[in-house]
């Protein structure tokens, strides 16, 4: 959560910053704010609400320099305001600060600060005890005072520094939260994720755990905890800006699920030899490693974790292995049974979620063998997994996930198949037929799309019923997709939603069902199909609006007084169909919150990527 961008040069660090943090407003967007070095003083302007609302602001006080750092805030401590927001400075503003993440020992620190310097705090925030920890920790070098600063901080975060003193200079650490540096011609950045910097750099250093970098216009030093300098390699970046940019959709979302088609080609394809085969290019999953794992888990948060729910379906049909998977903030704390017998395989598409990457870590720590299903190159899950599957969807914008959850299904169809295969669970015939049908998941999802005039028109129906409740139903797979579809729907359109397996309702949740309540019901599994009609029949005679998901063919649906409103998706086998079935719930909750008038792209109280636990 919270963005953070610095830059040194000579350009305008105002524009250059606030370009940046309107890139990474997706991690917070509460209140914004800014720190320029002017002069041998820093000034501030801050304020409560989007960046637009900053730049107004800055407009009509302007400032201007070389040097800066800037911040968009999702609030943890403090509520959202103008003193609130970032930068905070030290007692006499010669100190700023940036940060992301959670510095959890700050009372103790405050209370330290306070009654050893009789420090007087302005705002509410963790931040503000970190740049007044620094302000007493300096004595004329930012560095040392940093280094000084950082050892009595607890927590997981990232910062970004400037001093008064130091005109030519930009400090910043990373401790668990996310930061990488742009690397320019006589210019350099700190950001928290590419997109801020892809407009002025490709080549970025990406920056580990407990590391602190030193900035000038000329020079980028990395070191280490004991400072001792490290040295990284260069890490070019091949997404172009564009790809950060809606490029005429009027939301990041809707321009993604249109992406999915292309999303899913490209994840196939990078993992498909020429004679057909699934290469997994040096990920350890051979035989020999299978036999050794008796357990597997699947770990991960919200919608990553939906695609775990799928994910788990396809390993214990293709490769007969039993799976669990378990949303990432429980996990960590039920004292799991982990050991060297397990495969851990975490799936995040920012590869920064603090509650996977925890997890990940405990894992670790216990012997597990950790698969990763990232979206973000680089990203920390990624780099500490021991074997990597990328999905490639190219940048996700949206705060609410649909290129990164489909492309994610892809990849879990590819690691069970070749598991499956492996293990001799699989005949290669079963095994090249699911791929053919993979292959053919792109142009049904563009036919796919190509009804999106109909789901527009069952959301004006479901936004004019004006209900307050909506209940998405299914079996088996479908079940998975039901979670995926009522949270797209409750976190951009604000409505309650609730997914339940279909069989599931009558042992209490039917009780809610009334005449009128909207149920979405999910019939695309053909083997599961008779079952959901009498599914549905049961919510019907309690006076359900049913609008109903199955495959083409299935006409029963439709008919004696079964759904109200059908979506057909083209036909595939069962274990596939989460593919095409989530998109119409993509795009009914994209237009339910478009008539709602709702901030698709950025919703309330969310941010795109969640650094903290
Ligand atoms: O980056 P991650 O995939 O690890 O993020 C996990 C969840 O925070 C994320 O999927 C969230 O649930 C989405 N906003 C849902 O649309």
């Amino acid at each position: 959560m919270c963005g953070i961008v610095g830059y040194i040069g000579d350009g305008s660090a105002r524009g250059i910053i606030l370009d940046g943090l309107k890139k990474l407003e997706y991690r917070g967007y509460d209140s914004a704010g800014i720190a320029l070095h002017a002069g041998d003083k820093i000034e501030v302007r801050k304020k409560q609400g989007r960046i637009s609302n900053l730049e107004e602001f800055i407009a009509n006080d302007p400032v201007d320099s070389t040097l800066g750092v800037g911040h968009t805030r999702w609030a943890t401590h403090g509520a959202p305001s103008d003193i609130n927001s970032h930068p905070h400075c030290n007692g006499d503003s010669t100190i700023a600060v940036v940060h992301n993440g959670i510095v959890e020992n700050y009372v103790e620190l405050r209370e330290w600060l306070i009654k050893e310097h009789g420090v007087k705090f302005l705002s509410e925030t963790d931040t503000e005890v970190i740049a007044q920890l620094i302000g007493v920790c300096y004595r004329g070098d930012l560095l040392d005072a940093v280094y000084e600063a950082v050892e009595k901080m607890r927590g997981a975060y990232a910062i970004g520094v400037i001093a008064a003193g130091e005109p030519d200079k930009i400090v910043a650490v990373r401790k668990s939260s996310p930061l990488i540096v742009g690397l320019g011609q006589g210019c350099n950045f700190i950001a928290s994720d590419i997109p801020a910097l892809l407009r002025h750099v490709k080549d970025i250093y990406l920056i580990e755990n407990n590391e602190t970098v030193v900035l000038t216009r000329d020079q980028v030093t990395i070191y280490d905890k004991e400072r001792k300098e490290v040295k990284r390699d260069v890490f070019h970046v091949t997404w172009s800006a564009e790809a950060a940019e809606k490029e005429g959709y009027p939301h990041f979302m809707l321009k993604e699920i249109h992406e999915q088609p292309g999303g899913i080609e490209e994840t196939l394809t990078r993992r498909l030899s020429p004679e057909g085969m699934i290469k997994l290019d040096g990920i350890s999953l051979t035989r020999k490693e299978l036999e050794r794992f008796n357990r597997i888990y699947i770990v991960a948060c919200g919608t990553a974790y939906h695609a775990g729910l799928v994910g788990k379906y396809a390993i214990e049909k293709f490769a007969r292995l039993p799976v669990e998977v378990d949303v990432a903030s429980e996990f960590r704390y039920r004292d799991p049974l982990v050991d060297e017998k397990t495969l851990f395989i975490a799936i995040s598409q920012s590869g920064e979620t603090l509650d996977t990457l925890e997890a990940l870590r405990d894992a670790k720590s216990k012997g597990a063998r950790i698969l990763s299903v990232v979206n973000v190159v680089g990203s920390s899950v990624a780099r500490e997994s021991d074997d990597v599957f990328y999905t490639w969807a190219g940048p996700e914008i949206a705060v609410a996930s649909t290129k990164a959850y489909t492309t994610q299904l892809i990849c879990m169809y590819l690691i069970a198949l070749h598991m499956g295969l492996e293990r001799g669970a699989l005949p290669m015939e079963e095994y090249k037929r699911i791929l053919q049908e993979l292959l053919a998941l792109p142009d049904k999802l563009r036919k796919l799309l190509e009804t999106e005039p109909d789901i527009r028109e069952i959301a004006w129906e479901l936004f004019l019923y004006n209900k307050n409740d909506v209940f998405f139903i299914g079996r088996g797979n479908d079940a998975g997709v039901a979670y995926e579809g009522s949270l797209k729907l409750k976190e951009i359109s604000y409505i309650n939603s609730f997914a339940i397996a279909a069989g599931e309702l009558k042992h209490g949740t039917i009780a809610l069902i009334e005449p009128g309540t909207p149920v979405i019901a999910l019939a695309t599994q053909d083997a599961l199909y008779e079952k959901m009609l009498s599914n549905i029949q049961e919510v019907k005679a309690r006076g359900a609006y049913v609008v109903g998901l199955a495959k083409e063919g299935n006409q029963e649906i439709g008919k004696r007084g079964n759904a109200n409103r059908v979506v057909y998706i083209p036909r595939c086998p069962d274990e596939i169909t989460p593919v095409l079935a989530v998109v119409p719930l993509q795009l009914l909750a994209y237009y339910i919150a478009k008539f709602r008038d709702c901030d698709i792209d950025k919703p309330k109280n969310l941010a795109k990527s969640v650094t903290v636990e």
